[in-house]
């Protein structure tokens, strides 16, 4: 809902059709104060058209403004100011909100075409990090969010489980491994190999060396080599389906990196018959000088193929499987050139889709200002901390509500909540500052504190009997910025898409539950008067939103805390 549309309908008219009404839509602005009014329409370029002043202008543009809508129309400095009726509007939106319930917002512009989301993708045999949990919360709401736009979201897992690590990691077992270990606590335990790998290797390079040819082993189908590999990925997809599991999310594709090892022969071939390959130090690479950008390296020097490489065979499968109409990868912005280079390859490839390809980056996690890294053995385990915020969860309600009869549920609900939006509150691309305890924080800017309102809203509608029925006009004053928050949450869920941005709806939730809490402070809602129906509908369509923004950011919303 938005009266822009009414608004760009008075003035159209009124301008004698000198201005499109496309133009009309981008010229309106929202006054800066109060006192200007909801929406202002600057005159100052028509100057030149009508040879008049601004303000003769909009003076005479609000002689032929006439509309139920708006309660006031003026000419000040140039600009022709609208005042909304607010009763009227207000009414306007909770009946709108309330005829659509969750639908609310919904926008059919993706036509169900499939728009792939590469996201999550962790690396097997380490700890999910934190910077997989970034990429996990923000792919998942942004695939909630391409829904809402009327898109097909194909949710793809590109594990990390092919490469010369896996050579390394398979060298370090063989030399101090232990299988019973492995299968007690397999992600610490390979982490340790791992670890002790590169200690070792720095005294005894030739470590290294034996890595490779252990990766090439396996990419050669060697029977030990993929034995261990298979063993290692099932251990650690076990390990990370506890995380999702958690997080309540899941994934139409589990096709990782190794998936493409059969497949990159035929790419490598399809790159030669283009004539794009080109040996270079005894490695085959794509020039992309005419891109402006380094080449992309195809195969090394030993055969051995590369991310890269297998970035491609997937882009290559992906459109062929989905016909997807985009494909966008969420994935930290360090992978900016490798990106730029796969669209790049792509491109000179000749396939015209790469135009709706994505990198949607996003800031690094940091600790003290610096990258966390797993190399040192340096990390913090994400399931910990997820377990941890439930734990902090429980206590609370055990003070707060300890008749809750579904405290578990709830406790699972707001630990994790408050872990998604601490990380989705922020703007998608800022570093972010490790702080377990601004994570486990309910209280502020919050999820939790989200999720409070909503289940305040959900409590006010039970204690008030409500009952949908016949509406009738809000009155309170006070209402007002819940009905502008009411009415922004399509615009904010369409921008949210278009720039790949949840941090969006995460700042409209505190602002729609900032607006309802001060609403709730200062109005007796439950007061037997002749407004409590309308204030109660007026709760009834904030819950509404609450719970399907939070919905978005994959969040749940309980009734009750
Ligand atoms: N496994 C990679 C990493 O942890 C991310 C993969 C992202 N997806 C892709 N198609 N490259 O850095």
């Amino acid at each position: 809902m938005n009266f822009k549309h009414d608004f760009v309908e008075c003035l159209y008219p009124a301008l004698n059709g000198q201005l499109e009404q496309k133009q009309i839509v981008k010229m309106i602005e929202k006054p800066k104060f109060e006192q200007q009014g909801d929406m202002a329409f600057p005159c100052f370029e028509l100057a030149k058209i009508y040879r008049r002043s601004p303000n003769d202008i909009a003076l005479a543009i609000v002689e032929k403004i006439n509309s139920p809508i708006f309660e006031k129309v003026e000419a000040v400095g140039g600009y022709v100011n609208v005042f909304l009726n607010r009763k009227d509007v207000s009414s306007k939106v909770v009946k709108e909100v309330l005829l659509q319930k969750e639908q609310y917002g919904k926008l059919d512009l993706g036509k169900n075409e499939v728009i792939t989301i590469d996201f999550s993708s962790p690396n097997i045999a380490k700890p999910f990090s934190m910077g997989h949990l970034r990429s996990t919360v923000i792919g998942h709401s942004l695939a909630l969010i391409a829904e809402k736009y009327g898109y097909s979201p194909i949710r793809i897992n590109h594990l990390g489980d092919w490469g010369t690590q896996f050579g390394k990691l398979i060298v370090a077992y063989k030399m101090w491994g232990d299988e019973k270990k492995v299968k007690e606590a397999p992600i610490k335990e390979l982490l340790t190999l791992y670890v002790k790998f590169h200690e070792e290797a720095e005294k005894t390079p030739e470590l290294n060396d034996e890595g490779r040819a252990w990766f090439k082993r396996l990419e050669n189908g060697d029977e030990e080599a993929r034995h261990l590999w298979k063993w290692f990925r099932e251990e650690s997809l076990k390990e990370f389906s506890k995380i999702y599991e958690l997080l309540g999310i899941h994934f139409d594709s589990y096709h990782g990196e190794a998936f493409y090892n059969d497949k990159m022969e035929l790419v490598v071939q399809m790159i030669e018959d283009r004539r794009l390959l080109e040996e270079s130090q005894g490695a085959m690479v794509v020039q992309l000088s005419t891109e402006e950008l380094p080449p992309c390296l195809i195969t090394k020097k030993d055969g051995t193929t590369l991310y890269a490489t297998r970035d491609l065979a997937a882009a290559l499968y992906r459109k062929e499987n989905y016909r997807f109409t985009k494909s966008l990868y969420v994935v930290g912005h360090e992978q900016s050139l490798h990106f730029k280079q796969l669209f790049a390859v792509l491109k000179k490839m000749g396939f015209p889709w790469y135009e709706g390809m994505a990198h949607v980056p996003f800031g690094m996690i940091l600790k003290d200002g610096k990258k966390m890294s797993t190399r040192k053995g340096k990390v913090v385990l994400l399931e910990e901390v997820l377990e941890e915020a439930i734990q902090l969860a429980r206590k609370d309600i055990l003070k707060k509500n300890p008749n809750l009869v579904a405290k578990e549920e709830v406790a699972h609900q707001v630990g994790v909540g408050a872990i998604i939006f601490h990380d989705l509150k922020n703007f998608r691309l800022n570093d972010i500052e490790f702080s377990l305890e601004d994570m486990l924080r309910f209280e502020g800017e919050t999820g939790p504190y989200v999720q409070y309102t909503h289940a305040r809203a959900a409590s006010l509608l039970r204690k008030g009997n409500y009952q949908e029925g016949k509406e009738r006009m809000i009155e309170d004053k006070e209402a007002w910025p819940i009905i502008t928050a009411l009415m922004s949450f399509p615009d904010v869920i369409k921008r949210s898409y278009e720039q790949y941005d949840p941090s969006q709806i995460a700042k409209f939730l505190l602002d729609l539950s900032k607006a309802f809490n001060k609403y709730y402070a200062a109005v007796r809602i439950l007061d037997n008067s002749e407004q409590k129906l309308a204030r109660l509908s007026l709760v009834y369509s904030v819950k509404i939103v609450l719970k399907e923004g939070l919905r978005l950011l994959g969040m749940a919303a309980p009734e009750e805390m």
